[in-house]
């Protein structure tokens, strides 16, 4: 069984290379589905959920072939198969973004209920709210969502909360529908508005991606395209965050320094220089950590899949912080292991950190609950004292490239190991 073994105390120095965003490249991967033309798809983050998207393409007929490692050439047009089932594809939540495609191209798509992180409910009835308004049928049953049309109308649709998924899934559809669709009340991360981008490069029509009013105007087909992934925001906000934790000096590569905005001001808040380039941000943290205040939003407010990382490095900044998770209601799973290594923390209503700074970690035996919860503890083992031994590690590999040869690269003590014995070399290797 794999696990990461860590040895704390060594701050991280030096430049990092950030991959393509995860949760853009997984709906552009679907989408690229929607025309019967070649699209050429590069800086796509080699990591787990992208993997198994791949291959659940592959499996309904979408031809895919690599080219190196983050460059991929699809073509969707022997899709001979419009249900989408297999073993992997329940695990990862952006199976969902499949049936925005095929609906949006065949008008039918069956696909297996989503899983993904266990973080909250996770519902999904805006996506279902919002395919009825273009007058799709929509049923749930044996396990997977069902739908069909005999058209796709544009409609005027308000989604109830705001939701990544949900805008993205309806702007597919309502890309290939008839007429003008408006959504209010849209997601406006930086991956819907590089989605958007890419179904234009392919012949679409939207405008306002990035505000909470987008407007489709549908098309007949799309064609071909060549489209490169903007950067990861998470993964560069988290290696931002293991600088600040280590107390380090980490310039992190190939980021779109405005997407990063709210990390940077919270990194300035708790006493760490943050100094941006055209395309890189450096983050110095040579004084003692402050404590803060922060609330996860949806963008451009600060971000849940940052929240874990965020309250690891507040578990060591002087006084009282207070994080709010107003995203998902079962985000703070992962502080029972923090507790283990020393945190002072407690969780009220199950949406509030209350964290009381202390001096340090200890290295404990923990396990990651999930991808970002799973980032969070390796930076907490890194700044600990003495040895952490993390189990489910499987989870990281889900959004994160190379993600201990990234840190290794940067001075950390970690290794990825596979038995009792790999772990007892490691603890005689680092003392
Ligand atoms: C996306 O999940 C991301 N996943 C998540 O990243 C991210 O945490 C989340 O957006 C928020 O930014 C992918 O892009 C694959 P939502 P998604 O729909 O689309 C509620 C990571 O670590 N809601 O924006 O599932 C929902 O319960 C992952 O990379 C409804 O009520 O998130 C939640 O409270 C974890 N009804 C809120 O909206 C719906 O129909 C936001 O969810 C849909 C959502």
């Amino acid at each position: 069984m794999e696990q990461y073994a860590i040895k704390g105390g060594n701050p991280l120095v030096g430049e990092v290379e950030i991959g393509g965003a995860k949760n853009a490249a997984l709906p552009i991967l679907a989408a690229s589905v929607m025309t019967d033309e070649t699209v050429y798809i590069d800086n796509i983050p080699d990591v787990r959920d992208t993997q198994v998207l791949l291959k659940a393409m592959e499996n309904i007929g979408v031809f895919v072939k690599h080219e190196g490692r983050h460059k991929v050439i699809v073509n969707g047009a022997q899709v001979h198969n419009l249900v989408v089932e297999d073993e992997y594809i329940r695990k990862i939540r952006a199976s969902y973004y499949l049936i925005g495609a095929l609906l949006g191209k065949y008008k039918s798509a069956e696909v297996a209920l989503p899983g993904g992180c266990d973080i909250g409910c996770r519902a999904i009835d805006q996506h279902i709210k919002g395919f009825r308004a273009l007058g799709a049928e929509v049923v749930i049953e044996h396990g997977l969502i069902k739908t069909r049309a005999e058209h796709l109308v544009g409609s005027h649709i308000y989604m109830d909360v705001v939701s990544v998924g949900a805008t993205i899934n309806v702007m597919m559809a309502a890309t290939l529908a008839e007429g003008l669709t408006i959504i209010e009340n849209a997601a406006k991360e930086p991956h819907v508005v590089d989605l958007a981008n890419f179904l234009n490069s392919m012949g679409a029509n939207i405008k306002g991606a990035g505000t909470d009013v987008i407007r489709i105007r549908g098309v007949a087909r799309l064609h071909g395209t060549d489209y490169t992934i903007i950067p990861d925001q998470i993964e560069a906000g988290t290696f931002m965050f293991a600088a600040a934790l280590t107390k380090g000096d980490v310039v992190v590569k190939n980021v779109i320094p405005k997407h990063l905005e709210s990390i940077s001001a919270k990194l300035l808040e708790i006493g760490c220089e943050v100094k941006e380039q055209d395309d890189c941000v450096r983050v110095v943290a040579s004084k003692p950590l402050r404590h803060t205040h922060v609330k996860t939003l949806p963008y451009p407010g600060f971000p849940t899949d940052m929240q874990p990382q965020i309250t690891v490095a507040l578990g060591l900044s002087k006084g009282t912080s207070i994080v709010i998770e107003s995203i998902f209601e079962n985000r703070f799973k992962y502080v029972d292991e923090l507790i283990k290594m020393g945190a002072n923390i407690k969780v009220e209503g199950g949406d509030t950190a209350i964290i009381q700074g202390v001096e340090r970690y200890t290295g404990a035996s923990i396990a990651a609950p999930d991808l970002r919860a799973g980032a969070a503890l390796v930076m907490a083992g890194l700044a600990a004292e003495g040895f952490t031994v993390m189990d489910d590690i499987h989870y990281i590999a889900r959004g994160y490239e190379d993600f201990h040869q990234k840190l290794q690269a940067l001075g950390a003590q970690i290794e990825l190991v596979n038995s009792e014995r790999e772990l007892q070399h490691f603890k005689l290797k680092v003392g």
